[in-house]
């Protein structure tokens, strides 16, 4: 009786394949700034996402470390407490990690404070800038992802780059200015329009940006002046936009964060009803109120995963029960103010998880090591997840 409901199932549920991925996005972690030390939920946060989703790579979209320090007047060194700094962030979250999964960062306001290129910053931004490209260069080697050059247009690594790991280009933006337009917008712009351009971006089955400030706001205004701390430049219909040119270039989503509050959004170009998914990520320790709400929204992190037709399925989860925000929390568009776009919720379908993070009777990482042995090829190869939670009970 229990092979035949087997069989049954392997006929009637979804079928998965072998090259599954999923993707952590983890953002805002730092705390108070010019010193070294996370706020405790921060560290939860990680660990909740490492412990219950086990990602195969994981993004942070800025903010990591806790820089941007306006005046420093401590005893020891500026250039020791920001070396300290990125030691921690070491010793927590990336070197921690490496071994288990690849992991990579696009900087924040908080890790790499802008400065116009051939100008001078404040004296503390001068050392955080430094010891962010000092921290980056030294882990190149060990990052394990395929980087991707672009003739004739240089990237800025650790700034601005790409690189692809399994079928995704993974796009990293230089954005740590809380207004007006992008970072070094002309050269990283000529240098993106090119990238998009390249055979490896073309034939990416994904490609996926990320950057820390984002282009339209998610909060609501009653947040005061953080609200208002977006690209209003990069909007779709300013010239030489920034959301245009990932619009045009085919991305298919950008992940953001900055504004500490989740929205799986989707914005829809009105005149010619292209759509760019953008993904802003919750804080793991000081949310800010989401547009609409008045109570702030709850802490957490991202997983986005590629399912076996290639769509992405994006989830928001709680920072320490690892659970999924519900997706009525999400008001169904927010008003940004223009007239060129649509900013909406994205499909309910396109933001559920699949079912085995939901039920959580066979780890990640397990079923994808059944899914990789022979015995275990059922279907010409497929096999489904009610399949394999009936294996794992058999064993
Ligand atoms: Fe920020």
């Amino acid at each position: 009786m229990k092979k035949l409901w087997l069989g049954v199932t392997l006929l009637l549920s979804p079928v998965v394949q072998a090259d599954l991925l999923r993707i952590g996005a983890i953002g805002d972690l730092n705390g108070t700034e010019c010193q070294a030390l996370y706020p405790s939920n921060s560290i939860t946060s990680f660990e909740t996402m490492i412990s219950k989703y086990s990602p195969d790579h994981v993004i942070f979209p800025g903010d990591v470390v806790h820089g941007e320090c306006l005046s420093y007047s401590g005893n020891e060194p500026y250039r020791s407490v920001v070396a300290r700094m990125w030691a921690e962030f070491d010793r927590r979250f990336f070197s921690k990690e490496r071994a288990s999964r690849t992991l990579a960062i696009a900087p924040g306001n908080h890790d790499a404070p802008y400065i116009a290129p051939g100008t001078r910053g404040r004296e503390t931004f001068e050392v955080e800038n430094a010891a962010f490209k000092t921290f980056w260069l030294a882990k190149e080697k060990d990052l394990g992802l395929d980087r991707v050059f672009v003739p004739g247009h240089e990237d800025n690594y650790p700034f601005f780059w790409a690189y692809l790991y399994e079928k995704v280009l993974f796009v990293v933006l230089h954005s740590t200015k809380s207004s007006g337009s992008i970072s070094d917008a002309t050269r990283q712009k000529a240098w993106l329009r090119a990238l998009l351009k390249t055979p490896e971006a073309q034939a990416a089955e994904l490609r996926l940006a990320y950057g820390h400030v984002p282009p339209y706001p998610v909060l609501d205004p009653s947040v005061g002046s953080k609200y208002s701390a977006f690209l209003k430049s990069e909007q779709s219909g300013q010239s030489n936009a920034l959301v245009d040119i990932l619009i045009d270039g085919n991305v298919n989503l950008l992940v953001v964060g900055h504004s500490h509050a989740p929205y799986p959004g989707e914005l829809v170009r009105q005149k010619d009803q292209k759509r760019l998914k953008i993904l802003s990520l919750p804080c793991s320790h000081s949310p800010r109120a989401l547009y609409s709400k008045t109570a702030r929204s709850d802490r957490g992190f991202a997983i986005i995963q590629r399912d076996e037709t290639g769509k992405m399925l994006i989830s928001i989860k709680n920072y320490s029960t690892g659970k999924e925000i519900p997706y009525d929390y999400y008001p169904a568009s927010i008003d940004v103010k223009s007239s060129a776009v649509r900013y909406q919720r994205i499909a309910r379908d396109g933001y559920k998880s699949l079912a085995i993070t939901q039920n959580a009777t066979v780890p990640y990482s397990h079923a994808r090591a059944l899914v990789m042995k022979p015995d275990y090829a059922l279907v010409r190869g497929k096999v489904s997840w009610f399949g394999l939670r009936a294996m794992r009970r058999r064993e």
